[in-house]
């Protein structure tokens, strides 16, 4: 499973980098609108810190317009994947690009139907959302697991990149249903790392080590010649 960060901010994404575990980032206008930085300069900044996928979503709503400014997102830098949201000109405009061999993510998923017809129109990825479909009572992960059913039935190449994952335990879930990826705030990717009984452990480890280390200086202190 491929992990992403779910931010905008530089400082997020270099920890993360620095963890040597991060395969990508995504990005939407919300997150970018709340680093308060120019829309290029933000992603450019990314490519410097991240080898893998950078997804960058549209703003445009009419297929030509999406089109066009996928395309110049595509210039930015050779890891940008160009998000777009799944409506009739999106799902249009991710045809015209995927021909291109532009690379497009199909964000804003929310059921199986949604996900088979951006993958007939050569998505590279499709976001469903998670943590949003659990907000309003839905199961999150079964929209995961019916994507899975559905692109292996028919061979389907486009990456299930599962996003709006709120918490480590939605990891899991969709790592366990075979989504490709999962995109992720920082605070979750970190919270990954967790677990009580390993500090626990950890700690009975090295007092045993430094208690043994101390009784070997000792046995060696009285074991040493006399002048
Ligand atoms: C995905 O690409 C979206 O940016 C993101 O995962 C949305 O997450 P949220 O529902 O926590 O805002």
């Amino acid at each position: 499973m491929k992990f992403c960060l779910d931010t905008a901010n530089i400082d997020e994404i270099r920890k993360g980098a620095e963890l040597g575990i991060l395969d990508g980032v995504t990005t939407n206008p919300s997150l970018i609108a709340k680093e308060g930085k120019d829309f290029k300069e933000v992603i450019t900044e990314i490519g410097k810190l991240v080898h893998g996928p950078i997804s960058a979503e549209v703003v445009s709503l009419k297929k030509e317009e999406m089109v066009r400014e996928g395309k110049g997102y595509a210039e930015w830098g050779e890891h940008v994947v160009v998000k777009l949201p799944i409506t009739r000109d999106g799902v249009a405009a991710c045809k015209i690009l995927s021909d291109q061999g532009i690379k497009v993510n199909m964000t804003l998923c929310f059921s199986p139907s949604q996900a088979l017809l951006v993958a007939k129109a050569g998505a590279y990825f499709v976001s469903p959302f998670v943590g949003r479909l659990d907000d309003i009572s839905q199961d999150g992960i079964a929209l995961i697991k019916d994507i899975v059913l559905i692109y292996r039935n028919y061979g389907f190449k486009t990456q299930i990149l599962a996003a709006s994952l709120r918490h480590p335990m939605h990891v899991v879930e969709c790592a366990k249903a075979g989504a490709h990826v999962g995109t992720m705030p920082f605070k979750v990717l970190d919270a990954l790392y967790n677990h009580a009984l390993t500090d626990k452990g950890l700690e009975g480890f090295l007092s045993d080590w430094d208690k043994a280390g101390k009784a070997l200086a000792q046995k060696n202190k009285e074991l040493a010649p006399v002048g």
